[in-house]
């Protein structure tokens, strides 16, 4: 989506469709702009895919849908929807914005939905492997990004079994690009999408509305403190929580008994901790090089505060592309875990911020790494990079109160000017690899693929009568259903090393049934079409 600056207002929506798909788009705008506008049902057509549509006090909106430039190859399957409002004299701001709003907040096509179905093949393959649909008779509360992802998400649920009147997404309000379409879309196939902002509404909405007990798909601890503590006559509604961060399984470490349900620990799982971490860490660096095409990291010195899952990884990253990487955790055991890795450690970060002078540091603690009394220790000519979704990983006031200026540098982030020189906290502060608005910073799907495939599981496992999981975060039972799963295998099929056939034909599910490992294995001998397929149907979140 992009508003247009020639003088009135206007917004283009950038699509990808067949011809068919553009002309179902454009008869739910006219619809929507007719549910909105009274005057809007006496619109002219005045050619294929062009309408002028009346919005009352003399002003009209002109809406265009035309096929995007043809490439040399043909038509490239990108639809444009542009729309102008003329004579805007008699509408105020909000009536302007209503109108362009019904424009912006369009469903996706059939061809989009499969193309970011393809980016999740682990996902959105889950239908054909739990063909017993266990979601049927279940409510799905579930927190989350309004990213694609999460329509390929929400359709995997409904394709197990739930019914879209009783599901509830949380929406967690970062500005992503494709926001209002995923909105847009949620609400089109019937899901209740409501703010993260009050859970506890959000809780009885979706009590007032769903009578099936329900299963909780959350996010970083978002639902669980709001269930257990304001809402807590709402447990029995419940079968279960599938948490998926290691914030949110902090928050319920914290909230011991308070908190009664079975919980399918994705967060702590050996997939989550031994398979992920690795591929997070390559975003993470991925997405500071991006940031930073024009720096030569070659040979610099660097700092990873956070020695843990994911921190480790990342050190290795670096390491790998030889930068000199130092590290600081506040755990001795970790600490010491990075020294026999052979990094340079101290236990004050100050040592390493004055000794070491890192060009790059890399906070992944999930608490504040980077903040206080340390900050007068930097050297400053350096980046900042944040790994965890805590606002508070960099302790940024303490930096803008030290600054003589502050600087924002766009997608690039915030620069403070220290006394000892410019720090520039990338993606200010944000999660550094998290996709944000530009084509530069889209994360490989395959990170969130693993991860949402293994929620989806547990709450398919949860949603199951005499589920066999105990009371709190019940790590074997998660463990021991994954391995299950077959999602490894089929995971190692798509994104491994790409070893023989032999070696996927040798390959067994832990299930062990020759069927599920027989299945497993067709999928990965279908693995490098489903590869190709994925570079050419991306479509740029971002
Ligand atoms: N950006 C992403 O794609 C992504 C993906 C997964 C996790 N995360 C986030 O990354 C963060 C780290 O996750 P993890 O799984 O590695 O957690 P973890 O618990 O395994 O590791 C955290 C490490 O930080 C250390 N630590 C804690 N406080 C510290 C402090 N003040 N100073 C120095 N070290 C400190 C801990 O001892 C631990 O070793 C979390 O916030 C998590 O939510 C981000």
């Amino acid at each position: 989506m992009k508003d247009t600056d020639c003088g009135h207002p206007a917004t283009i929506t950038e699509l990808r469709g067949t011809a068919e798909q553009g002309r179902l788009v454009l008869a739910g705008v006219l619809d929507r702009l007719d549910g909105a506008f009274p005057a809007a049902a006496r619109r002219h057509r005045l050619g294929p895919g062009a309408h002028l549509v009346p919005l009352g006090g003399g002003s009209s909106l002109l809406i265009a849908l035309a096929p995007a430039t043809a490439s040399r190859e043909g038509w490239s399957g990108q639809l444009v929807l542009s729309a102008t409002v003329l004579n805007r004299s008699g509408l105020g701001d909000a009536e302007v914005a209503k109108a362009l709003a019904c424009l912006q907040s369009v469903p996706f096509t059939g061809s989009e939905c499969e193309a970011f179905g393809e980016q999740l093949p682990l996902l959105a393959g889950l239908p054909r492997r739990v063909p017993d649909k266990p979601l049927r008779g279940c409510g799905l509360l579930l927190a989350g990004h309004l990213l694609s992802d999460l329509v390929v998400q929400a359709q995997t649920l409904i394709a197990l079994g739930a019914r879209p009147e009783t599901m509830t997404v949380l929406d967690r309000g970062r500005p992503h690009k494709f926001r209002r379409r995923v909105e847009a879309h949620l609400a089109a196939l019937g899901i209740a999408v409501l703010p993260a902002s009050d859970v506890e509404t959000a809780l009885r909405l979706h009590a007032a509305r769903v009578m099936e007990p329900s299963v909780v798909l959350d996010d970083g601890g978002l639902v669980a403190p709001a269930l257990a503590l304001l809402a807590p006559e709402l447990l029995p509604a419940y079968r279960g929580l599938v948490e998926q961060s290691m914030a949110g399984v902090e928050v319920l470490e914290g909230l011991g008994a308070d908190l009664p349900l079975p919980v399918f620990n994705v967060a702590r799982s050996r997939v989550k901790r031994g398979i992920e971490a690795h591929w997070i860490a390559e975003s993470v660096v991925r997405a500071i090089r991006e940031l930073l095409p024009g720096e030569g990291f070659d040979g610099a010195p660097a700092l990873v505060i956070g020695f843990g899952t994911v921190g480790e990884q990342v050190a290795a990253v670096l390491r790998a592309q030889r930068m000199r990487v130092a590290v600081f955790d506040s755990e001795w055991p970790r600490l010491l875990a990075a020294h026999e890795a052979g990094y340079l450690t101290s236990p004050e970060v100050p040592a390493l911020l004055d000794g070491h002078r890192p060009l790059l540091i890399v906070s992944s603690t999930g608490r504040t790494g980077l903040g206080g009394e340390d900050l007068d220790f930097l050297a400053g000519d350096c980046f900042v990079a944040s790994v965890s979704g805590r606002a508070t990983e960099i302790d940024l006031p303490g930096l803008a109160r030290r600054a003589t200026r502050v600087e924002d540098l766009g997608r690039v982030g915030m620069r403070y000017l220290l006394p000892a020189g410019p720090v520039t906290v990338l993606a200010a502060g944000l999660p550094v690899n998290l996709p944000r608005g530009d084509a530069a910073s889209a994360a490989p799907a395959r990170q969130s693929d693993l991860t949402m495939a293994a929620v989806v599981w547990g709450a398919c496992a949860l949603a199951r009568p005499g589920h066999g999981f105990a009371p709190g975060p019940d790590m074997a039972a998660t463990d021991a259903s994954i391995a299950e799963s077959g999602l490894v295998e089929r995971y190692y099929g798509l994104y491994g090393a790409g070893v023989g056939a032999g070696v996927r034909g040798r390959s067994r599910s832990r299930a062990g049934g020759s069927g599920e490992g027989a299945r497993a294995g067709a999928g990965a001998a279908g693995h490098g079409t489903a590869r190709r397929s994925r570079g050419r149907a991306r479509i740029s979140e971002v």
